[in-house]
């Protein structure tokens, strides 16, 4: 029987169905990460493993898994996992695409509202007691209608966020490393060059995979492209924006406000500058988090490495394996 260790306590059913098929050592654990020093621990004793994005699948590991044929991440994001080494050791790595698409773009959407909106702040007001009287411009936001959302990496997420700024009646600009020239008529949007987006835009959302490319892709200086009046929305990972800056471009009113959902260091520093922030709004990484989607993302997870193992051609590889 191969073997195989799943990094986070995953559902009881799922369990009992990879039990049928394989050893299963599991991190059984929901609220706390497995230790680096377990992962190196089971490393070279496992055929595969079943990972979240919070794991640290780095070269010195992958190259400890004499017998590890896939590595399952839990997320669309492969980012925590070195994907030059795996494909090198001839190690298949899987992430979970499609079954998670809709339920970010609602979160990006919620997120941006939000943000614009002042919900979080406006409710925290009311909470604490601050709330004296109707006032004119009390907690006034920004208008989301009428005003032009730029999307920065137009995959399945930005497309489907796209649909849902057409239904609030904005403008859609995108930039992508290609043009999708399809979907810029089926949903009615259009390509833009990256600053012009920026300089254009009232909503700025970051959707890019982070990638040696993407890494502090929006720093001071493309901030400063940005209308003061703009918001910029990040749900996709925290290195993309250069957070240093961003607290600077918030904190002088180069921009309006932020919605962030991820973050350079996660868990976010309770201590961390972005936090005594009014102008940001602030999620712990949860755009995935639907009840339905996540039991999807372990479904698709458990598939792509049931069928690694299995010899057949897992639903979703990121690497292609040669012969070896
Ligand atoms: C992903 O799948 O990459 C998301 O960040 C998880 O919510």
């Amino acid at each position: 029987m191969k073997k195989i260790l799943v990094t986070r306590k995953p559902p009881k059913y799922l369990l009992e169905h990879l039990k049928e098929e394989f050893e299963v050592e599991v991190w059984n654990s929901e609220e706390q990460k497995i230790p680096q020093e377990v992962l190196f621990q089971y490393i070279d004793q496992v055929d595969g493993i079943l990972c979240l994005l919070t794991d640290q699948i780095t070269k010195e590991l992958i190259d400890k898994g004499k017998k590890l044929k896939v590595i399952s991440n839990l997320a669309v994001g492969y980012n925590n996992i070195d994907l030059d080494a795996a494909t090198s050791n001839g190690i298949i790595v899987t992430n979970t695409p499609g079954v998670l698409t809709e339920t970010t773009a609602d979160l990006t959407f919620a997120l941006l509202l939000a943000t614009a909106r002042r919900l979080i702040e406006a409710s925290n007001e009311l909470r604490m007691g601050n709330w004296k009287t109707w006032a004119p411009m009390m907690l006034a936001g920004r208008d989301v209608h009428g005003s032009t959302l730029g999307i920065i990496g137009l995959g399945d997420i930005g497309a489907a966020v796209a649909r849902r700024a057409k239904g609030f009646g904005m403008k859609v600009i995108y930039h992508n490393r290609t043009p999708k020239p399809e979907l810029e008529k089926e949903i009615d949007i259009n390509y833009s060059s990256q600053e012009f987006l920026l300089r254009n835009s009232d909503f700025v959302c970051i959707l890019t995979p982070l990638t040696a490319e993407t890494q502090n892709l929006i720093s001071l200086d493309e901030l400063k492209m940005m209308k003061e009046t703009a918001v910029l929305i990040n749900t996709s990972r925290g290195g993309i924006v250069n957070e240093n800056d961003l607290v600077t471009a918030l904190s002088t009113g180069m921009i309006w406000g932020a919605g962030l959902d991820v973050y350079e260091e996660e868990p976010l520093p309770t201590d961390h500058p972005l936090l005594s922030l009014r102008n940001v709004t602030t999620l712990p990484h949860i755009g995935s988090a639907s009840v339905q989607t996540r039991l999807k993302m372990w479904d698709l997870a458990a598939l792509n490495l049931t069928y690694a193992l299995q010899g057949k051609e897992p639903p979703s590889a990121v690497n292609e394996i040669g012969d070896k």
